[in-house]
């Protein structure tokens, strides 16, 4: 029997640092006009619970797709990556990775797994739960950003690393191309990205999916102020603001935003900052950029990848690419 090599949790991002680039966010998203807010304050714990809740709806068809190509094409994924490690970023409770974990397994390949998240408790249970259920995996969690972070993932091994769910969608240009441009330095020749992307469609299902009929998504968004109010002190009212989820048509890509239902003033005291909100004031929270596959393979040649294959699911909803860097 093969024995659980217990996870290592690697912690690059600490509690001090994540408190001094949020104070840094919120004094700068609140102080442009329209106001702002970086996606990635949505996930504390209950944000997290909140997100997870949201890959289940009927309305929000993004995992779903995902995973059908998973489920369909992971085998060729492991067959063509050849890649005895995994690294996957934005991992969260890393549910999908166990599909590619299971092919490279059956591939006979597969030795180490790196999830990378801001998250350290969702990626400490995952861990834990993954080293269990994988004997003889070498689990190296990463708790870090993926926008700063990226030079800390382990070298070594030929590494597929994943970045799934569409997350990429939630970085506007400038920061895909600083993004893909770190991401490719940390690339050897061998290694493979496998990214997620969600695709152009229908408005009105793409408006469904952001703005459910259960108020999953509106909780979600809405989570965003009561971590400003536990972690800096502000004292927003949560319920005084109403979910929006919008498609811009022009920049293709769906937008949350919160929309102030009054005229109302906020204090954060951590910031000694007060902030005032006009009558219907609306504040961005998410961008959720989708893509065309031309548009696709086009920026991720752009940003130094070329693409090895695309799959995607059912009526061309959502696309997984295997891509390598140029060759330098
Ligand atoms: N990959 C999973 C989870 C997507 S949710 C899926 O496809 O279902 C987005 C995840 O990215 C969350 O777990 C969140 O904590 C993480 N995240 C968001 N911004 C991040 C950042 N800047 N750096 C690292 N992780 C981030
Ligand atoms: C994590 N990310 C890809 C999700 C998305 O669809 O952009 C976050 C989300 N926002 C609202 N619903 C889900």
């Amino acid at each position: 029997m093969t024995a659980i090599v217990p996870p290592t949790v690697d912690v690059h991002l600490s509690g001090s640092d994540l408190r001094a680039a949020m104070e840094r966010d919120v004094r700068r998203g609140l102080g442009q006009d329209p106001k702002s807010l970086p996606p990635v304050y949505f996930y504390d714990d209950r944000g997290s619970r909140l997100f997870d809740e949201i890959t289940r709806l009927d309305e929000y068809y993004p995992t779903r797709m995902e995973r059908s190509i998973l489920d369909a094409h992971a085998g060729d994924m492991a067959q063509q990556s050849k890649a005895d490690t995994l690294v996957e970023l934005g991992a969260g409770t890393c549910e999908k990775s166990r599909t590619l974990l299971d092919a490279m397994t059956d591939a006979g390949l597969l030795e180490r797994f790196v999830p990378l998240d801001v998250s350290e408790t969702t990626l400490w249970s995952a861990a834990t739960a993954l080293a269990r259920d994988y004997p003889g995996l070498a689990v190296n969690a990463v708790v870090g950003d993926f926008h700063l972070h990226l030079d800390a993932l382990p070298a070594g091994g030929r590494r597929l690393i994943a970045f799934l769910g569409g997350t990429v969608g939630n970085l506007d240009q400038g920061e895909r191309r600083r993004f893909f441009g770190a991401l490719s330095a940390t690339m050897g020749p061998e290694d493979r990205l496998l990214i997620g992307t969600d695709l152009v469609k229908d408005e009105a299902r793409l408006v469904a999916a952001y703005d459910d009929a259960g108020g999953v998504t509106a909780e979600f968004n809405r989570n965003v102020l009561h971590v400003l109010n536990r972690e800096l002190g502000a004292d927003f009212a949560p319920d005084r603001f109403e979910h929006v989820a919008r498609w811009n048509e022009d920049a293709r890509r769906m937008e949350m935003w919160l929309r102030a239902d009054s005229e109302q003033r906020v204090r954060i005291s951590d910031l000694d900052l007060e902030v005032g909100y006009s009558r219907g004031e609306e504040m961005l929270t998410e961008i959720s950029t989708k893509f065309t596959t031309a548009g696709l393979e086009c920026e991720l040649d752009g940003h130094g990848f070329d693409v090895e294959t695309m799959w995607k699911s059912d009526g061309n909803e959502f696309a997984l690419t295997l891509a390598r860097p140029h060759f330098r």
